[in-house]
């Protein structure tokens, strides 16, 4: 029974469990964050555009692949496509969901130490307590042990199965988490920086857009919607016949930028309310939202809420990271589950302590001028997803059994009928032209 695949129970279930890959600190850390450093409303502006025409037609492809294939990455490709050249996305995959993981599962593990923390309270503690705080914490030995934590715990729930632990966690945690993001966001309405942060979001400034804004888009609409890597075809391959994979992929798009602004609003009027800069970086909400929490009523209990919902959010993404890895060693070379995840346990948990002491002051692991850390964050949004996504475009708008393709993208003519034409338009033309020219275009100018 080893190698049995599973598959999601309902309709809900596929949705959120998709969904429960997509939405995660993706759009709760690394949205806000990645806006305020890239001018706000124009990056906004792109990234939209680019989710829509560019992410949204990647993952509905990875869908086609995986539930073609009915195997992880390596083997669905291998089932749809002829020639080993293909099985380059697969190891691409493997190696960007370990890369991913190593520097995801440090900033989960920060969502860990800050459940503790609400739990101690914030009362009473200024933006400058706070960063104070912070940085001690990020500088001790501390982040070490919840990084490793929360990959233990993201271990032992791959080990349980697809259904009984992704779905399950996910169906509960999202929608409780969507509506405390509601609640912040409503909360922020009213706070001073409120006029200022509207601006900053929804006022372009069109003197800010460069390519490299493009390109941030562009990385952060891959690692938000989980797309580029082969996540998808994995998850596809879950995912019944029946089910319409545009349906599936447009409804978690919307989730994910859905919760992605409702980050930004909750956040955003904060940021400017207590003076705290929007290009910060990857400490952004974890000062922003303390602060908050450290003025209103009932702060600590809601900050402890948050963080735990955030914490169940970044565990349904990182499921779906180890899986690429495990599904991979289990179903290729026939390794049993429990021990290829515990390979992926000590590698990636080798990895993300690495990425960890990178964040501590005067630190060598230096990559080109970055932290190891953000240099995992962008070479793996910025260039391997992307690039990524150019594979599986250029394979299914131009190399796929034209049959296959149109019996996965409509259900063998049953739905999205309509919309295949443009689709495959997008799929052929667009995105890879259009990710091709920003790669270019960012190392020309
Ligand atoms: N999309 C996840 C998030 O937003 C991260 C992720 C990226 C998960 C790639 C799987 C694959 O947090």
């Amino acid at each position: 029974m080893e190698n049995k695949r599973g598959s999601f129970g309902s309709k809900f279930g596929v949705v959120a469990a998709v969904a429960g890959s997509a939405v995660g600190l993706g759009n709760i850390w690394r949205f806000p964050y990645i806006a305020g450093e890239n001018g706000g409303a124009v990056f906004i502006i792109v990234y939209l555009l680019i989710c829509l025409l560019i992410a949204i037609p990647v993952m509905i492809s990875e869908f086609a692949i995986g539930r073609h294939g009915r195997k992880n990455v390596m083997g669905s490709m291998r089932q749809v496509a002829k020639g080993k050249m293909w099985l380059s996305l697969g190891y691409l995959g493997v190696f960007a969901a370990v890369l991913i993981l190593s520097f995801y599962s440090v900033i989960a593990g920060w969502t860990l130490n800050f459940i503790v923390e609400s739990v101690k309270g914030f009362s009473g503690m200024d933006v400058t307590a706070l960063t104070a705080n912070f940085n001690g914490f990020v500088n001790s030995n501390e982040p070490i042990v919840w990084t490793l934590l929360f990959l233990a715990l993201t271990a032992v729930i791959v080990l349980c199965g697809v259904e009984k632990g992704i779905e399950r966690s996910s169906k509960i945690m999202m929608p409780m988490l969507v509506l405390m993001l509601l609640g912040m966001s409503i909360y922020s309405l009213f706070l001073p920086g409120f006029g200022e942060a509207f601006r900053f979001l929804f006022k372009p400034d069109f003197s800010k857009m460069t390519w490299d804004v493009v390109l941030q888009a562009l990385g952060q609409s891959f690692f938000s919607m989980s797309v580029g890597m082969g996540t998808m075809i994995t998850y596809g391959s879950y995912i019944k016949d029946k089910e319409n994979l545009y349906g599936v992929g447009a409804t978690v798009a919307l989730s994910d930028v859905l919760i992605a602004f409702l980050a930004g609003v909750a956040i955003f009027p904060a940021v400017f309310t207590f003076g705290i800069a929007p290009t910060s970086g990857s400490e952004l909400v974890f000062l922003t939202l303390p602060s908050v929490f450290s003025q209103i009523p009932a702060g600590q209990l809601l900050s402890f809420v948050f963080f735990v919902l955030l914490f169940f959010a970044a565990i349904t993404s990182a499921i779906s990271l180890l899986e690429v890895p495990v599904a991979y060693l289990t179903e290729e070379f026939n390794i049993k589950r429990k021990r290829a995840v515990v390979m992926g346990f000590v590698v990636i948990g080798a990895l993300s302590v690495f990425c960890t002491l990178s964040l501590q002051d005067g630190s060598s692991l230096v990559v080109g001028g970055d932290s190891l850390f953000d240099f995992f964050d962008k070479f793996t949004s910025n260039i391997m997803l992307p690039v990524g996504g150019i594979l599986v475009s250029v394979f299914v708008g131009w190399f796929m059994d034209k049959k296959l393709r149109y019996d996965q993208f409509t259900n063998q003519g049953q739905c999205a009928v309509k919309l295949y034409k443009f689709l495959v338009f997008l799929v052929k033309f667009v995105v890879p032209v259009a990710i091709s020219i920003l790669f270019i275009s960012k190392n020309l100018f």
